[in-house]
């Protein structure tokens, strides 16, 4: 597991097919479709929107059967980097974190007066 190859959602956004190779991305997984996209059952076209960008949403939502997800597996080239993956170990999206405020100072002067007439 150590030896995947990692990438940054630039990295495939610039395999885009204009020029280019076609990477897609599902479930923070990058595949090189370049030469599937010829043999697509529904054409090219609908992959190729996808191109460079995360096809997680449009895949799941085009009902893709199993036999779909079997036959992407043979063009995985890696994963995206631990720092831009949208899932987590269970496979579930993750929420976006949301750095707390800083703590207002009058707060933590009541603190210091509370803990003075307690202690
Ligand atoms: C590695 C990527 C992909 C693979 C291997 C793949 C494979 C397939 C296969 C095998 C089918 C025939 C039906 C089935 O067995 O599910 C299919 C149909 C289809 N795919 Fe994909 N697909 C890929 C990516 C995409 C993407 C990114 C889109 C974007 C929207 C897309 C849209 C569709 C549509 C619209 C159909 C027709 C569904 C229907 O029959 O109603 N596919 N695909």
């Amino acid at each position: 597991m150590g030896d995947v190859q990692r990438y940054t959602l630039a990295d495939v956004a610039s395999r885009n097919g204009k020029n280019a190779p076609v990477w897609i991305i599902y479930k923070d997984s990058v595949y090189d479709v370049t030469t599937y996209v010829d043999e697509h059952p529904d054409g090219p076209d609908s992959i190729m929107e996808q191109a460079g960008k995360d096809a997680t949403k449009d895949f799941d939502q085009t009902g893709h059967t199993a036999d779909a997800k079997t036959i992407m597996t043979k063009y995985k080239i890696g994963e995206i980097i631990e720092e831009e993956k949208k899932y987590d170990a269970n496979g579930k999206k993750k929420k976006k974190v949301v750095s707390a405020p800083p703590e207002k100072n009058n707060r933590s002067c009541i603190n210091i007066v509370t803990c003075g007439l307690i202690g």
